[in-house]
């Protein structure tokens, strides 16, 4: 295991190859980062959840044909993906105002946006990720106009999922980050989801107090990371001091 080939290291994530050509295994680190790395920490725990809670949330999303890269979880830290060619962009999807689009725009955090928005950034970190639009991804070739169909129409459903999934658990889905990437099956190309799906990349407020359960808490100083990212898992109905399969299923909270 620890003679792996590491192909990348990143910010929250190391990429090894995997066991087969076309696999990697994605190992969460505890590392909690911001503002484009010049705030860090190491919070002890974090990427335990963050694999469990993703591996959660794309096994769902296969379940309903969303294709992604994620094939199994292997232990505590990593999971086994299928290697895709990364698309440079960090697609946001927003259904409340909140962090840079409240101050962008100078709205209330919290307001109900008139609909769900999704916004790109150009994933270069010594640029700060620039916000572009489709006109500069189309232009400079980081993706072609069909695969940026795929990509909103993805981007949208995979939205109206997690909408629903987040508000069964009494949590509000803020808004999001996800990525996406080509995956080859011989000569046909499709867009699959790929990178994670956990608290560090999501707003979610509790439904009843507007408790913040993301990586906001770390981003503004609020203590409490670990216990939020816990309780996101524990509503999912996810066991994470016993990282075996056997799960109960969603908790309903009932709201008051
Ligand atoms: N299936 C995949 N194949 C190849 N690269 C991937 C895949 N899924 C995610 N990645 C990339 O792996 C990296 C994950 O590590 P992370 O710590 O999030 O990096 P970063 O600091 O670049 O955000 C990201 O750059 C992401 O784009
Ligand atoms: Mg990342």
């Amino acid at each position: 295991m620890n003679r792996r080939r590491r192909v990348y290291e990143g910010k929250a994530k190391i990429l090894y190859e995997g066991p087969e050509p076309g696999t990697l295994v994605q190992h969460f680190k505890d590392d909690a980062t911001a503002f484009n790395n010049k705030k860090h920490d190491r919070i002890e725990g974090k990427g335990v959840l963050n694999n469990r809670i993703s591996e959660y949330i794309f096994e769902r999303l296969n379940e309903i044909g969303v294709p992604t890269h994620f094939m199994k979880r292997l232990n505590m830290r990593e999971q086994l993906i299928r290697e895709v060619e990364i698309i440079p962009l960090e697609v946001v999807i927003r259904n409340v105002a909140a962090g840079s689009l409240s101050k962008r725009l100078g709205l209330e955090e919290g307001t109900t946006l008139p609909r769900s928005i999704v916004e790109f950034y150009y994933k270069a970190d010594e640029l700060d990720d620039p916000m572009v639009s489709e006109e500069h991804i189309t232009a400079f070739g980081w993706a072609s106009p069909p695969e940026l169909d795929d990509i909103m129409s993805l981007a949208l459903r995979i939205n109206d999922f997690l909408t629903g999934l987040f508000l069964g658990v009494g949590i509000r889905l803020v808004d999001f980050k996800i990525e996406f990437g080509r995956l080859w099956e011989g000569d046909q190309m499709r867009i699959v989801l790929a990178d994670e799906i956990s608290p560090d990349c999501c707003r979610l407020w509790d439904i009843d107090t507007q408790d913040k359960l993301d990586k906001d808490r770390f981003r503004r100083d609020m203590g409490g990371l670990v216990e939020a990212y816990q309780e996101v898992a524990r509503r999912l109905g996810l066991h994470t001091e016993n990282p075996t399969p056997g799960r109960s299923g969603p908790v309903l909270v009932q709201s008051k």
